[in-house]
């Protein structure tokens, strides 16, 4: 290198080492590299191509998914001096070439140079020995009216070796300032030299860094994106009960997030993410919040009657009232047998059969948890409970070892059979006891009364739930789900970019009066966008229609019971202003409830300037 020229081109050959390493867009990379190398060799024009592959056959599949369409080379970014000089800017040559694919063959110089990694430095294209297995594609000089003459071609090898792109040069001129014409192009170009070609093949290796980092960085995000929606889609997948839940949050909670940064004046005026990686984080809090999910079992999520474990087990009661109404029939023959009165005998077993039968109603109707169960009717339960029948068989037999190990843990006061054993009962072997290890982690600050078993499955137990199906110990497990998703979370090595994920994803069961889970969080610790993912976790699971076990309520009646959680401090009142002003509820509702459930509630009534009911 002569001196003249690293003095001027050292300082610009570090001018593009600074620009790549610092953040930018791929494109405006690859320009900046283009005009360097243009400046460096006196070039009037030039391109780079990328090299695009065609998706590689899956494993097991018999054809390429998609259908292959083969592999193309594509303009991601083209200059000329001489044709951008002679028209506007926007009908330049990038505007006519950019985004242009054809594919990957060996016959143009461009597809030659990448599926060889041939360097094909020609002195006019025009001229080539027609015995090439290239040759010079003419049609785009005639589409433009210019006249390619020396032309150097050098391919983008990524550090694996590979082939990403081609950086063409067309037309190295005597006199860089002169504007070339198709008919001054020939005197006024001269061949490209070695030092050019060694300085172009080393700017080529840099451009293929940047393609490769570039493709990396984004492959990563895809990757990234697409393992989040795969998991929020199994957790979906999972329970009828929750079906489309962790699709449907996110998509609400940006409309609300976009709502909440358009403000420019009122209490959400400052609010702002501010960046599009601010966005993203919050989008994949989002997409994450139920993810401790995936550890919930399912017998739980989707207890349907309060005997059920994997199966309800009203049928094995009911098979005990059946022995009891045996035995009545047994009593009263075995009266007759005696010599007793038969009228007498018969009218004691109908009153019998009749009180089963009634008991036996009432017992199942508990197991539905429709209904509010009091106290008056926890105390019939027990008193029917406590009948008792003989039991004939050993009940250690059959059992999984688990089950054994508990069963056999806790021997009956006599071994003898028959047994005497309750209509219904809790017995010791019914509670699983909780391992140390199954408590929440006391390091992340999980503040919820944790019960003593994992599960209690007692028949008195479970039938005397006052509300719905749920034991507390059940109860625990549906709400350790945000413990889970915290933990997992918290786990993750998220880059800096995406710090606040496991705060946006384990907060949206916190309340502003700081009596939410898992964690008590008050007013001051909750952010904007925690707020936001509590507002649209809860209208998302009011709204939705694809609960079996309820009829799916309109807007209105979702609007009306979120204005209660608001007013009982449970959600962010200026959010849920916004939420309805901004017409959110709306456009949510028009684009994920049913026709039946629209129904366009007056939202004056909830607002928090609404004259006092
Ligand atoms: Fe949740
Ligand atoms: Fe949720």
């Amino acid at each position: 290198m002569t001196d003249a020229v690293s003095d001027r081109t050292l300082p610009e050959i570090l001018a593009i080492a600074t620009a790549i390493s610092g953040a930018g867009d791929l494109r405006s990379l690859l320009h900046l590299i283009l005009s360097k190398a243009r400046a460096f060799t006196a070039a009037d024009a030039g391109s780079i191509v990328l090299v695009e592959r065609a998706a590689p056959a899956r494993f097991g599949m018999e054809e390429p998914q998609p259908a292959p369409t083969g592999d193309h080379l594509w303009f991601a970014v083209s200059q000329n001096a001489s044709l951008d000089a002679a028209v506007e800017p926007a009908a330049g040559i990038e505007q006519q070439l950019l985004d242009i694919r054809f594919p990957l063959s060996p016959e143009r110089l461009a597809g030659w140079c990448a599926l060889t990694g041939e360097v094909l430095n020609i002195p006019d294209v025009y001229a080539l020995d027609p015995d090439l297995p290239y040759r010079f594609d003419s049609a785009v000089d005639r589409r433009l009216g210019y006249r390619a003459v020396s032309m150097l071609t050098v391919p983008m090898r990524s550090a694996g070796g590979q082939v990403v792109g081609v950086l063409q040069l067309i037309n190295r001129k005597r006199d860089p300032a002169v504007v070339l014409t198709a008919e001054t192009a020939e005197a006024q170009t001269v061949p490209f030299d070695p030092f050019s070609q060694g300085l172009i093949e080393a700017l080529a290796a840099l451009a293929a860094v940047c393609v490769e980092r570039t493709r990396l960085l984004e492959g990563q995000d895809r990757l990234l994106e697409a393992i989040i929606t795969l998991l929020a889609g199994a957790i979906d997948a999972k329970s009828p009960y929750t079906g489309g839940h962790c699709e449907r949050v996110p998509e609400l909670a940006l409309l609300l997030a976009e709502a909440a940064e358009a403000q420019t004046e009122g209490p959400l005026a400052s609010f702002r993410f501010g960046s599009p990686e601010a966005w993203r984080e919050f989008r994949i809090g989002a997409w994450l919040h139920d993810c401790g999910k995936v550890t919930t079992p399912e017998s739980v999520v989707d207890k349907a009657t309060k005997l059920e474990t994997i199966v309800n087990r009203i049928h094995e009661i009911r098979t005990r009232f059946e022995v009891l109404l045996r035995d009545a029939r047994i009593e009263r023959l075995e009266g007759l047998l005696a010599g007793g009165d038969p009228a007498e005998l018969d009218g004691r077993l109908a009153e019998r059969q009749a009180e089963l039968q009634e008991q036996f109603a009432f017992v199942a109707a508990s197991n539905l948890g429709g209904e509010f169960f009091d106290a008056p009717s926890v105390e019939r339960l027990r008193q029917i409970g406590a009948q008792t029948w003989q039991r004939h068989f050993d009940d250690t037999l059959g059992l999984a070892w688990e089950e054994h190990q508990r069963r056999c843990s806790h021997p009956p006061a006599g071994d003898a059979l028959p047994a005497t054993e309750q209509l219904l009962a809790d017995q010791p072997w019914h509670r699983l006891r909780r391992d140390p290890g199954q408590r929440p982690e006391a390091r992340f600050g999980f503040r919820m009364d944790v019960p003593e078993d994992t599960f209690h499955r007692g028949e008195l137990h479970n039938l005397s739930v006052s509300r719905g199906t749920l034991t507390a110990e059940e109860r625990f497990l549906i709400n350790d789900h945000i413990v889970q998703t915290i933990t997992m979370l918290e786990n993750l090595p998220f880059p800096p970019s995406l710090a606040r994920v496991a705060e946006y994803a384990g907060t949206h069961h916190e309340t502003l009066r700081g009596d939410g889970y898992p964690r008590r969080l008050g007013a001051d610790q909750l952010s904007v966008p925690a707020r936001i993912m509590a507002i649209a976790d809860i209208f998302e699971a009011l709204t939705a229609a694809d609960r079996p076990y309820k009829r799916a309520k309109t807007l209105s009646e979702s609007v009306r019971i979120l204005a209660g959680f608001r007013d009982r401090g449970h959600i962010d009142a200026d959010l849920f202003d916004l939420f309805l002003t901004s017409g959110v509820h709306r456009r949510y509702a028009e684009r994920f409830l049913r026709p039946e459930q629209l129904d366009d509630p007056d939202i004056t009534p909830f607002l928090q300037s609404a004259p006092p009911a």
